[in-house]
């Protein structure tokens, strides 16, 4: 079983691992919108900013730089990566603020807003134009690469989120 599960796991490419990504980013925006009270946003905003930073980094760092090769991909480069900023200034400001901040909620609908315009441009338009450019054997290496990232960057994620909102 355990060696089914590896297998699986490597020979996954990057496109579903981003969307299956994407899915539980939406899941975190949905729950930190329904916490009652302060300790819960609190708990579900760390984990909203664990798996965002982590999945932006990885693809900056991984899947970007693979669109750059190409002439069909790289022409989206300039707004994804735009809006992978602005997201993490939001995210920085977010992690300042007590979720019961007027200003927290304010940042939390604006954030939403540029996630879910930004997931859907990855897999309505940019996901069909890498499996035009790149075959199952690149974006399989790309989804190794992507998770080896993320593995040595989420220690670093656990050091910003434990003084969140001390
Ligand atoms: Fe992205
Ligand atoms: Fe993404």
């Amino acid at each position: 079983m355990a060696k089914f599960s590896t297998k699986s796991s490597v020979q996954q490419d990057i496109l579903v691992m981003l969307a299956a990504e994407h899915r539980s980013i939406e899941q975190r925006i949905d729950a930190l919108e329904a916490a009652n009270h302060a300790v819960e946003a609190e708990r579900r905003f760390r984990e909203l900013y664990r798996i965002l930073f982590l999945h932006h980094y990885g693809e900056t760092l991984v899947f970007y730089p693979s669109m750059r090769e190409y002439e069909q991909t790289a022409v989206y480069l300039e707004t994804v990566e735009e809006e992978h900023s602005t997201t993490m200034v939001l995210l920085e400001q977010m992690r300042q603020l007590s979720p019961v901040d007027p200003t927290f909620q304010a940042r939390l609908d604006e954030l939403k807003e540029l996630i879910m315009g930004h997931i859907e441009e990855e897999e309505n338009e940019i996901f069909a134009a890498v499996r035009t450019c790149m075959d199952e054997q690149e974006l399989r290496q790309l989804a190794q690469e992507f998770k080896s990232i993320q593995i040595k960057t989420a220690p670093k994620i656990e050091a910003r989120i434990k003084d969140l909102n001390p």
